[in-house]
């Protein structure tokens, strides 16, 4: 079994310093394999912000799979939004923009949809650029059959019922019908600081759709702070949402399960 932390939104800049500590302490009480970070590690991509942001993913014990979110673009240097986008980011956490974590369980693969423009009035929306599903793709192809495979973006992937908010990427459906035909069986992501964790009904075999709570800003939207702990066994996945209750990071309830439909 994996036993898989996910984080999203964190937003250094809008941390209270307690939180962090609580979060730390929290996470290592589950002695995850992996803690997935989907993105949006600053506020406004500040180098104090950053400086923060590493500090606290230091205090960690577990490997890291990370994306950067719409917030970790430089937002006054322009030249450095176009010409550089990813260079704070990639400086502090040293990580690919397309990580993969792999163990005998489990292929997990991020893809990045942050862009720092769009053929649009909003930039905050993401992206499945055709290049990075083609590389996902190669890479998704060479993985070892039989490893559950999760796909983490920042932005939704999908729309989901009952979250307007969660508005599918452009270029979604080809990404979709990708990792549909790769037998990706789940998606892992933030952004809209809303939690949810549901079955799709496509592509076939169904995925699960997974998006993670702020875990430590005060952007919050109507919940607690939290994360997700996702246990991947060989017959199904567990999903147990952690939330903050003024003292800690605690379970909400029990997790809830869903069978694999890819058996390992
Ligand atoms: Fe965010
Ligand atoms: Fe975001």
């Amino acid at each position: 079994m994996t036993r898989i932390v996910l984080l999203a939104d964190l937003h250094f800049g809008s941390v209270p310093p307690e939180l962090a500590i609580k979060l730390t302490t929290g996470i290592a009480a589950l002695a995850p394999d992996l803690i997935v970070v989907a993105g949006d590690l600053t506020m406004r991509s500040r180098r104090s912000e950053f400086s923060d942001a590493k500090l606290w993913l230091a205090s960690v014990a577990a490997p890291l799979l990370m994306l950067p979110g719409n917030h970790d673009l430089p937002v006054w240097n322009i030249f450095e939004r176009f010409a550089n986008p990813f260079a704070r980011y990639s400086r502090v956490t040293g990580q690919s923009l397309m990580p993969v974590f792999e163990d005998d369980h489990c292929f997990i693969l991020g893809l990045n949809t942050t862009a720092s423009w769009q053929p649009s009035l909003n930039w905050q929306e993401g992206t499945a650029r055709r290049r990075d599903v083609e590389a996902a793709r190669k890479l998704l192809a060479e993985a070892p059959p039989g490893k559950a495979r999760i796909v983490a973006t920042h932005h939704p992937l999908v729309a989901v019922e009952g979250f307007p908010r969660a508005r599918p990427v452009r270029r979604a459906a080809g990404a979709l019908a990708m990792l549909g035909a790769e037998r990706v069986e789940m998606l892992l992501s933030g952004h809209i600081h809303q939690t949810y964790a549901v079955p799709l009904a496509e592509p076939a075999p169904p995925m699960i759709a997974v998006g993670a709570p702020t875990a430590l800003s005060t952007r919050m939207r109507g919940e607690p702070n939290g994360f997700w702990l996702i246990e991947v066994g060989p017959e199904r996945f567990s999903l147990c949402l952690h939330s903050f209750d003024g003292k800690g990071f605690a379970p909400t309830g029990p997790a809830r399960t869903f069978a694999r439909a890819v058996k390992a």
